[in-house]
């Protein structure tokens, strides 16, 4: 039986209803041995029936037609359930089930994500969110007063703030890069990187897919202002909270040094899990945040002295990873692409409407970020949740003032429709 079918059997079962009552001494048996089911015809859906199927597998609001999951996504139900019951094995005898028989996927799960990732295993710590990861990585580099970190003005507030600390406390500079997006010319975001890179550039920090306005700096191009930064001999961090699992790529794709991510985005895990990636022979050099008994010792785990948490959601990644292979990550990329183009085509043409994003696929994906001349950002995010009871996000920042739509797999066209037709009652009074 493939794999996938194999995974389709038990989300199936998951999202009828059957919601499986096994107890921690099953941990080992596979849900597919407990309760062997055939599904088999969902290998012969077509596409239209294949996505219908993907709506089912979450529980999403059926009123609330909720397109920020930009924000953070909802778990497919068989995340969910996953979670649930590995929370509740964990009450039978917390320090049992969850110390020593759930922390045995540990290892399990690291290969898993190395394997999603394209990397060493030994590169991979598990954490609870993107702004851990980074912050980690920020705080633990050793820098010197004079030592410039090339950044940008959209990079995400919680990691500028953790350089400012540092420009505070260390006396580095900060030299802030300036994206005129929405940009689609490759050169023109290389050299608005490269022209900031001087010999006393130690750090190049990139947003892979600017969350604002979902503007993607393509792999290509990450790469390219990687190798300028080797070259001169600064290292590169990447912040992917916005295009892992989203768009497909692996991380040795785009020749950093250091990388983050959530992964309650795009990967749907559970609230609060995460990853950080470091090249295996940096890893010596960062000191780790929360200190284990080798703080700068070359062993990835020392990362993961967190202390007491969830051991329950984070095994539960392991699930939410199944669920995106079995989509596939290029199934999932075009689907996207496909609802924010079936959205934005409808209403590009109507009078006042301007976007902050790229529309075209190499620079774009899900999110696109759209404005209404005579209106904040604020006031769009208003309207349509009071007619149309759609869910979005204002951004007023910078020169962007607009609403953030984010659809994600589950997503119907039904539901961009309302969109559109609330977008139009706007714009044509
Ligand atoms: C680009 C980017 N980086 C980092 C983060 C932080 O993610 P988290 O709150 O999961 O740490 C976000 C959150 O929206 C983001 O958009």
């Amino acid at each position: 039986m493939s794999s996938r079918r194999k995974f389709i059997q038990q989300s199936a079962l998951f999202a009828s209803g059957a919601l499986i009552t096994a107890t921690a001494s099953s941990w080992s048996t596979s849900i597919d041995e407990v309760f062997p089911i055939d599904y088999s015809s969902i290998d012969n859906m077509n596409d239209d029936e294949f996505w219908a199927w993907v709506r089912t597998c979450f529980t999403t609001s059926s009123n609330i037609i909720n397109l920020n999951n930009g924000g953070v996504s909802p778990q497919p139900k068989q995340v969910q359930d996953t979670h649930i019951k590995y929370y509740e094995w964990c009450n039978e005898a917390p320090t049992y089930y969850m110390w020593r028989s759930l922390d045995e996927g540990r290892e399990p799960l690291r290969r898993k994500l190395a394997k999603f990732c394209g990397t060493d295993p030994e590169e991979i710590s598990i954490n609870r969110n993107a702004t851990e990861a980074l912050n980690t990585i920020i705080f633990g580099l050793d820098l010197n007063e004079g030592d410039e970190i090339v950044m940008g003005k959209y990079d995400y507030p919680n990691m500028r703030n953790a350089w400012k600390q540092r420009e505070k406390r260390d006396k580095i500079q900060l030299k802030w890069v300036e994206l005129n997006m929405p940009i689609t010319n490759d050169d023109s975001i290389y050299q608005s990187y490269a022209s900031a890179i001087t010999a006393k550039t130690k750090i190049v920090y990139l947003t892979h897919l600017i969350n604002w306005t979902g503007q993607i700096i393509p792999t290509e191009v990450m790469k390219r202002i990687a190798d300028l930064a080797h070259k001169i001999g600064a290292e590169v961090i990447v912040d992917g909270a916005h295009s892992f699992a989203h768009t497909e790529y692996l991380i040795p794709e785009l020749g950093c040094d250091y990388y983050g991510t959530s992964l309650h985005k795009w990967m749907c895990a559970p609230f609060g899990s995460g990853l950080m990636y470091i090249k295996k022979d940096k890893i010596k050099k960062v000191w780790a945040l929360l200190s284990n008994d080798q703080p700068d010792g070359d062993n990835i785990r020392k990362f993961e002295t967190l202390g007491t948490r969830s051991f329950a959601s984070e095994m539960a990644i392991g699930s939410a990873i199944d669920f995106h292979n079995a989509i596939g990550s290029e199934r999932k990329e075009n689907r996207l692409f496909f609802l924010k183009k079936y959205w934005t085509d409808k209403v590009k043409n109507l009078p006042g409407i301007e976007f902050y994003s790229p529309l075209e696929k190499k620079y774009s994906c899900a999110i696109a970020n759209i404005g209404i001349e005579g209106m904040k950002g604020s006031e769009i995010e208003a309207a349509l949740f009071k007619n149309r009871k759609v869910h979005t996000v204002a951004i007023e920042y910078e020169n962007v003032n607009g609403i953030r739509v984010t659809p994600n797999v589950y997503t119907s066209l039904e539901d961009l429709d309302e969109l559109v037709a609330g977008i139009k009652e706007l714009v044509i009074k």
